[in-house]
């Protein structure tokens, strides 16, 4: 039992993904079955110097309680009053504030941010530290196998962050230096499962229900996460929640996916305005993936900026489908 879904016993959580996990396509996989998401990851430093577009990540939905933030950052002060300020504010449904320790991205490595942290572990534990105390809202910690094969310190880091106040740890089995390449290491998971006493998730490679049930079996870990299974494929949570109850799972028909694709674009103007559509782009490219024809589509999708059009592309490729859907 988790501390923040009591009602979960084997929590199935939708990952932070930037640029992936909006609102509306974290409402969808509600809907189907993850039982927990976080926000797409958000700079503490931008919250803190007033950064408009940075505080529009924090929005969430009433579909999606409880929830979680995510955020980044290097400096224990910001970060930690930035996870205060979270905790003092009204947000329905806020349960936790997770520490992003694993972004791969040049980027923000380069600001000593994401899994930077993992080969500073004294200033992670600062930032961990001042977080806890300084929050009234459970801090906790996602992370990687290590920064790199020479250095895969995934358990060490673990045992840090508990000391440190961390309430439960995500851990992706894979090296900053793999990005998302190779396969992830579930021994990896299970070793931290066992240094640690706090809850930890797994994550890496889950891609189906028989995948989430072998990741369990092999890590013993609490709950596990899913990123890019569920990427156009929403469904994964209700075939993962099928998998755990041992009931069958009935895939969608093409023309759930395609009218999935469709409310996720409609809900996502209605969250983000236009622009949104361009946004959609890759999601319909994932919705449709392996449907007959999908890449002319795709094509006429990617040259149009306008919802009324899309809605009439999908629309129409749907009914032209017909006997397949
Ligand atoms: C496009 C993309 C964006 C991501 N953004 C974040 C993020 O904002 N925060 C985070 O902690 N992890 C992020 N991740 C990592 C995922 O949460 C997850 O740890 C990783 O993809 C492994 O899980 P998977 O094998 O289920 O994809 C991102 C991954 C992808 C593919």
């Amino acid at each position: 039992m988790l501390f923040f879904a009591p009602q979960t016993e084997f929590p199935v959580l939708l990952a932070p993904m930037a640029g992936v996990t909006d609102l509306a396509f974290r409402e969808i996989c509600r809907a189907m079955g993850a039982d927990f998401s976080y926000t797409e990851m958000v700079s503490a430093k931008g919250l803190y110097y007033g950064s408009e577009r940075t505080a529009s990540l924090l929005a969430a939905s009433p579909l999606e309680r409880p929830y979680g933030v995510q955020l980044f950052g290097a400096e224990p002060e910001i970060v930690s009053e930035m996870a205060k300020r979270l905790a003092n504010e009204s947000h329905p449904g806020l349960a936790l504030i997770d520490l992003n320790m694993g972004c791969p991205a040049r980027k923000i490595i380069s600001n000593g941010e994401g899994s930077a942290l993992m080969r500073d572990l004294p200033r992670a534990a600062r930032i961990i530290e001042a977080a806890a105390k300084a929050s009234s809202l459970p801090i906790t910690v996602k992370f990687r196998k290590g920064f790199d094969a020479a250095h895969s310190n995934a358990v060490a880091f673990a045992r840090m962050a508990e000391e440190s106040g961390a309430a439960m740890l995500t851990v992706h089995g894979r090296t900053r230096e793999q990005m998302y390449s190779g396969k992830a290491d579930w021994d990896i998971i299970a070793a931290v499962k066992t240094a640690v006493s706090i809850p930890v998730i797994g994550n890496g490679d889950v891609f189906s229900g028989q995948d989430a049930l072998a990741l369990r079996a092999h890590t013993g870990c609490d709950g596990i996460m899913v990123a890019r299974g569920a990427e156009g494929n929403p469904f994964i949570f209700r075939e993962i929640q099928a998998a755990l109850a041992g009931k069958p799972y009935a895939p969608p028909t093409n023309a759930e996916r395609i009218d999935t694709a469709l409310a996720h674009a409609r809900r996502l103007v209605e969250c983000r305005g236009a622009r949104a559509v361009i946004e959609m782009r890759k999601h319909v490219a994932w919705y449709l993936s392996g449907m007959r024809g999908a890449s002319a589509l795709r094509a006429q999708v990617n040259a149009t900026g306008s919802l009324a059009e899309l809605e009439s592309m999908l629309t129409q490729y749907k009914h032209a489908l017909n006997g397949d859907a």
